[in-house]
């Protein structure tokens, strides 16, 4: 039994869709302190680059195998290729956005549980204590990680244009409203110079350190979602007369300037209170309820409006990581979107607990790592950039020139030479400095 593919109802829906996907965590917790860790407006340099070398040309890559094939990311590579094995590129891709939506939904379920906190009068005390004591507890983080894979579950379960496409048209309308009224509002509290001083400052030495490039071209490939099958599986879902250049232009730009401003939320309020730059949970679920509670009144609403951002960036990951694992398992299982969808999510969040209990409830290592950090490392410096190399191999070296440049929308534009040297060799060969460099890290 054959079902109808899904698609979207428009291309800005599936702009939207993307744009959820690609604005995430990466943005409010890692790109502006990236920036003020290596060297300021130089680190933003490299980070364009690596963006326009790296991260637009693997995300055209990744929409012209979806649209062309119109499948899920295994089936993609199977049908553009039978009988080879490029289709690892994509099994890798389902298994990376499997793996990563567990804990994520455990970190969504942090952000759930400190918008209600916020929603009922704010953290109050040592924040840090607090953390550690919610996250190292055994039920209550299960629970709010089960409402956020509800939630997830939940829209994916609707499906593709009624249910993710729908969800983005109004999450990310809002997420931006949100992120500017909370900038506004920072740049007010007095440390607007530091923060600009310390997310700008023009430190050119940082050229010469190897590591800020490495930082610049993992971030570059995070931030935009790619090496797991969910640019693919979007773009699957399209008809073929959207051009594909503007559509990854307009998300790459989004998500930059998304970044930036979140760092003008970030910085400011906390040089305004003598704070000292941090990044990932810390920040968030540490540092910054300090900031609110010293705000007074007020910081109670900062609070809630930061932690409902927060709490939809990541949503509108998470439906993207699910729909990955949901596209390939109908097929595989030749079952029902819904039937597909209650399965794996569910089998998804009973992994994420092993995630969730690893943070101090119980001892759950590996290979010295908490489970929820080795999942992360795994995934992170292993399984994506493995599956994006293959998937950039497969595309420059098996598709004929013109064949690249047809799927992509890239012929007749004044770069298409640069474009396929990029993918040939530029791409390639700076994926594989990332993974052997990121194996040897971690
Ligand atoms: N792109 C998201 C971000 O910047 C992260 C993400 C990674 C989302 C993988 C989905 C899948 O935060
Ligand atoms: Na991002």
């Amino acid at each position: 039994m054959e079902q109808k593919r899904e698609q979207w109802g428009s291309r800005w829906g599936f702009i939207l869709a993307t744009m959820g996907s690609a604005v995430g965590l990466g943005n409010i917790w890692r790109f502006s302190y990236a920036m003020g860790e290596g060297g300021g407006s130089a680190f933003l340099i490299i980070y364009l680059l690596s963006v326009l070398l790296l991260g637009f040309p693997v995300m055209l890559i990744e929409f012209s195998i979806g649209r062309r094939s119109q499948a899920d990311a295994v089936q993609a590579f199977k049908k553009l290729a039978p009988k080879s094995p490029w289709f690892i590129a994509g099994g890798l891709g389902v298994l990376a956005a499997f793996l990563i939506l567990s804990f994520y939904g455990v970190i969504g379920g942090w952000s759930l549980r400190y918008t209600f906190e916020y929603l009922t009068g704010g953290i109050t005390g040592d924040s840090s204590e607090f953390f550690s004591g919610f996250i190292g507890s055994t039920v209550s983080p299960i629970v709010w990680q089960f409402i956020f894979m509800a939630l997830t579950i939940g829209i994916v379960f609707i499906g593709v244009q009624k249910g993710i496409e729908l969800s983005s048209k109004w999450m990310m309308p809002i997420l931006s409203v949100l992120v500017i009224i909370l900038a506004a509002y920072s740049l007010t509290l007095g440390g607007t110079a530091e923060a600009l001083d310390f997310m700008f400052k023009p430190e050119w030495s940082a050229f010469a350190d190897p590591n800020i490039y490495l930082t610049a071209m993992g971030q570059a490939f995070f931030t935009l979602s790619l090496g797991m099958g969910i640019m693919l599986t979007y773009s699957s879902y399209l008809n073929p007369d959207v051009r594909l250049t503007s559509a990854a232009a307009i998300v790459i730009v989004l998500d930059t300037v998304f970044a930036i401003i979140s760092g003008l939320i970030i910085f400011p309020a906390l040089f305004a209170f003598g704070l000292d730059p941090a990044e990932g949970a810390g920040l968030v679920f540490i540092v910054l309820p300090n900031i609110f509670e010293a705000l007074g009144g007020i910081g109670t609403i900062v609070g809630l409006v930061f932690f409902i951002l927060f709490s939809l960036a990541a949503l509108s990951s998470a439906i993207s990581l699910l729909e990955v694992s949901v596209s390939y398992f109908m097929r595989r299982l030749n079952m029902s979107r819904r039937a597909v969808t209650l399965i794996v999510g569910v089998v998804i969040s009973l992994l994420g607990v092993l995630s969730s209990l690893s943070q101090g409830a119980m001892e759950i290592t590996i290979m010295g790592d908490s489970f929820l950090d080795f999942i992360d490392g795994f995934t992170g410096n292993l399984l994506l950039p493995l599956s994006a190399l293959i998937t950039v191999l497969f595309v420059s070296w098996t598709w004929k020139k013109e064949d690249i440049l047809t799927h992509t929308d890239t012929s007749g534009t004044a770069w298409s030479g640069l474009f396929i040297f990029t993918v040939k060799f530029i791409a390639p060969i700076a994926i594989l400095v990332v993974l052997i460099i990121g194996i040897l890290n971690w």
